[in-house]
Parts: C-alpha cells; sequence; structure tokens
C-alpha cells in the first residue's frame, strides 16, 4: 500500500481525478484528497459529483481535508507521501506552485512534495496556452515535476469519452510508476 496525494482544482476535467482515485484505491493505496472551492465547483457543474458524493463512496481508503486546512497531515514533509496529483490543475493553481505561494493546502502540499524532491504530477488543461503559462509549466519541470498535459491521443482509436479519460488516468498511474492497463501501450504492431 502507499500513500498518494490528489489536488482537484477548477479547471475542465476533475473526472481524470475521479477515475484516478478510483483505480488508486482499488489497488489498496491511500489517497489523500484535497479541491480547491473553484475545483468543487466546476466537478459538480462538469460531473455532478460533490466532495461529499465521492467520501460517501469509499470506506475506506479516502482521506478528505478542507483545502484551508494548514493543519492537516499532508501540510507537512514529516508525512511521508509517495506522491502527488494535481489533476486537472489550473493555470491559477499552477502559477502558484511554480511560485511557491502555499496559500492554501493544495498548494502547500505541493510545495511540501516538491522540497522533499517526491513525485509530483501537473495534469494542466487550458487552451491556447500563453507565455506565463508556459514559463510556469517550465519552472515546474526543471524542478522535477512532470508535467502531464491532459491530452488524449487517437491512436488508440477511442471509442468514447471513457476511454479518453481513462487514456489520461492510465498516464497518470504510469507516471506514479503504477502498472496498469488503462491506457493504450503502442507496439507498432509487433
Ligand atoms: C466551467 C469552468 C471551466 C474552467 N476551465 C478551466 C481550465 O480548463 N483551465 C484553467 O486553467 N482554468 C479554468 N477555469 C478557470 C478556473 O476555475 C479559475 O482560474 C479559478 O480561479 C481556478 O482556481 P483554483 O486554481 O483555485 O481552482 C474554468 C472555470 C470554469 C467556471
Amino acid at each position: 500500500m502507499k500513500r498518494y496525494i490528489v489536488g482537484i482544482t477548477g479547471a475542465s476535467g476533475s473526472v481524470y481525478a475521479i477515475r484516478l482515485i478510483d483505480e488508486l484505491i482499488k489497488r489498496n493505496n491511500e489517497v489523500h484528497l484535497v479541491v480547491t472551492g473553484n475545483g468543487e465547483r466546476v466537478m459538480k457543474y462538469e460531473t455532478g459529483w460533490t466532495i461529499e458524493d465521492l467520501a460517501d463512496k469509499y470506506e475506506k481508503g479516502l482521506c478528505y481535508y478542507d483545502i484551508e486546512d494548514l493543519f492537516a497531515p499532508i501540510s507537512s514533509g514529516s508525512f511521508k507521501t509517495d506522491g502527488m496529483v494535481v489533476a486537472p490543475c489550473s493555470m491559477s493553481t499552477l502559477s502558484k506552485i511554480a511560485l511557491g505561494v502555499s496559500s492554501n493546502l493544495l498548494e502547500r502540499s505541493a510545495d511540501v512534495v516538491l522540497k522533499e524532491k517526491r513525485r509530483l504530477v501537473v495534469v494542466p488543461r487550458e487552451t491556447p496556452l500563453n507565455t506565463i503559462h508556459i514559463k510556469n509549466m517550465l519552472t515546474l519541470s526543471e524542478m522535477g515535476a512532470t508535467i502531464l498535459p491532459a491530452m488524449p491521443a487517437f491512436y488508440n482509436k477511442p471509442q468514447s469519452v471513457e476511454d479518453m479519460v481513462d487514456f489520461i488516468a492510465g498516464r497518470i498511474l504510469l507516471s506514479l510508476g503504477i502498472d496498469n492497463d488503462l491506457y493504450y501501450e503502442w507496439n507498432a504492431g509487433l
């Protein structure tokens, strides 16, 4: 069993995180969830899901923290985790992580993961990108974070939205070092 932090922000695509949490918990991992206020609003708008729905879905494995709770365990590097995923990551939160602002629990947790040299996977969703967005992604990449844009592929010939969501969730799991068959491994017909 491993321990992961999942952060959800107000970018489009909370469905990726919902899928990811499912897969992490299915594999008996501990998930520590933190969601921004805008993350909650956009998630409800896009999927109908609330934090309460998510919390109720799992009997064990999921710990949810209030975004303002800077006393939460994930606020400290002494609380060991195996990494953090911010999915979807808004350009707003991405900029604050890149600058080390740490003004809420999600930003602080990402800051801790970076300072402890743990794995940070950021899943930005915006298009087109301006120069500030690109510079902030470069900053995070230079600090060792994985920038994994929510960009489903088509070479796997997706048949549904679920297939496209699975592709991204699978690539996130792979970035965490978790083998899975949610994404299509290209083998060029071998
Ligand atoms: C329906 C909806 C979709 C949005 N999609 C995106 C998006 O894909 N990417 C993004 O960077 N911001 C998006 N935003 C704007 C963010 O929610 C906004 O910048 C917010 O301040 C982010 O706050 P947070 O990072 O604290 O969650 C969206 C807003 C709404 C209402």
